[in-house]
């Protein structure tokens, strides 16, 4: 979008979608910042992020919907805890105090309420509010988005698809954003298996918009969830100079491209890549996203038995400032495998404290309600992994992978937990685990035909199938 093109007071007004402040100023920079994080890009055009963000609260100090905008992706996107974090709880604060103290539209004051809910932990909450506002307000990106985010957390995959495709016959391709709406809807849809329209839909966004980042990791997830690892490749290589500059989602992307190296045994191939982009970004950016795919990565290639070095002794150096933080199980398992990866058992004891602390009193907290049947035993089976305790990992695991999907997360991201669960019970010393695997195994080859992955993973339980 050009500088020129953004919105100010009237064309919100316009719009439907009135802000209450008297600047225009203050509205063309919401429109700036809404314009990047939904492009996952931070335009030098535009400001970037954080410029757009010291702008926006100069322009206007009191634009309530100002401080919505930059408070949402502070909770969203960084992690931010706002127990741990005095500013970002004060920040909250003087937001309510605002949309109290002065006249904003229900609309304003519901985006309000939603932030409160979710920085309480209230994830379901916050999502029913930005749906009430999307009912009548259907083209309201910001609600959109914080709600296709909060679903993802949440792994509510049925919600991430549906909360897009009923708004979509109220966009038109004039209204700014549009084309990005379809890459949301065409992720929603690769989560609840639709892939053939997944497709489809993504192309369509990409005709319209080739940088759009979000699309592309729509299509990346198609090509994973097919093991097709030729096809990914090969659209990862041929679309890379359109994406790599979406600052905000690069690292992922090039997570999903390593994926299909690592499903092809190409391991040094995956290695060269977390060297020269997701463990770079872990370190200047130190966004969750980066975080929990550096933890991945090293975790994924240490099971298939690669070396990875001293790698987890640089990516603690990141993940410990947040192993206190436990605001999502899916990062708290990502976290804690890198402090076990690097042989932290002081900091990885404490996280485990911690986390059974929290599990005892959840509060109004979604994710630490869910820390005492889900957290805990998935924690507790990263540590008994790394102690090498193959069988207690499976017990642990085992009972609970079918509730895993609630722990947020795409398929992709929690694919992490069944090859744990697999690799668990294929170096367990109980027989009865060795069955397990080669049942797992079958299941895993008749969701995901024709993966290389697999094909190893079955040759391994076979050989120990024929030494029993
Ligand atoms: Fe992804």
């Amino acid at each position: 979008m050009q500088r020129s093109s953004l919105r100010d007071c009237k064309a919100w007004q316009d719009a439907g979608l009135p802000l209450s402040t008297t600047s225009n100023e203050a509205c063309k920079l919401y429109d700036a910042f809404l314009t990047q994080w939904i492009s996952w890009t931070n335009d030098a055009s535009l400001g970037g992020i954080e410029g757009c963000q010291s702008r926006l609260k100069a322009a206007d100090p009191d634009f309530v919907m100002g401080h919505v905008i930059i408070n949402g992706l502070e909770l969203i996107g960084t992690g931010r805890s706002v127990v741990l974090d005095k500013d970002l709880a004060a920040s909250i604060k003087r937001m309510a105090e605002l949309s109290k103290t002065q006249e904003v539209t229900e609309r304003e004051r519901l985006h309000v309420r939603a932030l409160e809910m979710f920085a309480k932990g209230s994830l379901p909450k916050a999502c029913d509010i930005w749906e009430q506002i999307l009912l009548d307000n259907p083209t309201d990106l910001l609600a959109l988005k914080l709600a296709h985010d909060s679903y993802f957390y949440l792994g509510f995959q049925p919600q991430l698809r549906d909360s897009i495709a009923r708004v979509l016959p109220h966009w038109t391709p004039t209204i700014p954003l549009y084309g990005y709406l379809k890459g949301m809807y065409s992720f929603g849809l690769v989560e609840t298996n639709f892939y053939d329209l997944a497709e489809k839909t993504a192309t369509e966004s990409l005709a319209l918009n080739p940088a759009d980042a979000w699309s592309v990791h729509s299509l990346a997830h198609i090509h994973e969830m097919r093991a097709d690892v030729e096809a990914g490749l090969t659209f990862m290589k041929q679309t890379e100079k359109n994406w790599m500059n979406s600052d905000m989602l690069a690292c992922h992307n090039y997570w999903h491209w390593a994926l299909y190296h690592i499903e092809k045994g190409e391991y040094e191939a995956a290695l060269t890549i977390y060297d020269d982009y997701i463990y770079k970004r872990c370190f200047s950016v130190g966004a969750m996203l980066d975080l929990v795919d550096a933890s991945s990565m090293l975790f994924r290639l240490q099971m298939e038995g690669v070396n990875i070095g001293d790698r987890w002794k640089e990516v603690v150096k990141v993940t410990t400032n947040h192993s206190k933080d436990h605001i999502l199980i899916f990062n708290d398992a990502h976290i804690l495998m890198s402090l076990c990866g690097a042989k932290d058992t002081e900091i990885a004891a404490q996280f485990m404290a911690s986390l059974q602390e929290l599990a005892q009193a959840p509060g109004e907290n979604y994710q630490h309600q869910h820390f005492q049947e889900l957290g805990l035993p998935i924690c507790q089976a990263v540590v008994e992994f790394a102690n090498g305790n193959y069988s207690q990992t499976v017990d642990l695991l085992h009972p609970v992978r079918y509730q895993i999907q609630r722990v947020g997360g795409s398929n992709a991201q929690r694919d992490v937990f069944n090859l744990l669960l697999i690799n668990a019970a294929l170096k367990s010393d109980n027989k009865l685990h060795h069955k397990l695997a080669r049942c797992l195994l079958v299941e895993r080859d008749g969701m995901r035909p024709n993966s290389l992955m697999t094909e190893r993973l079955i040759r391994k339980a076979m050989s120990l199938h024929s030494l029993e």
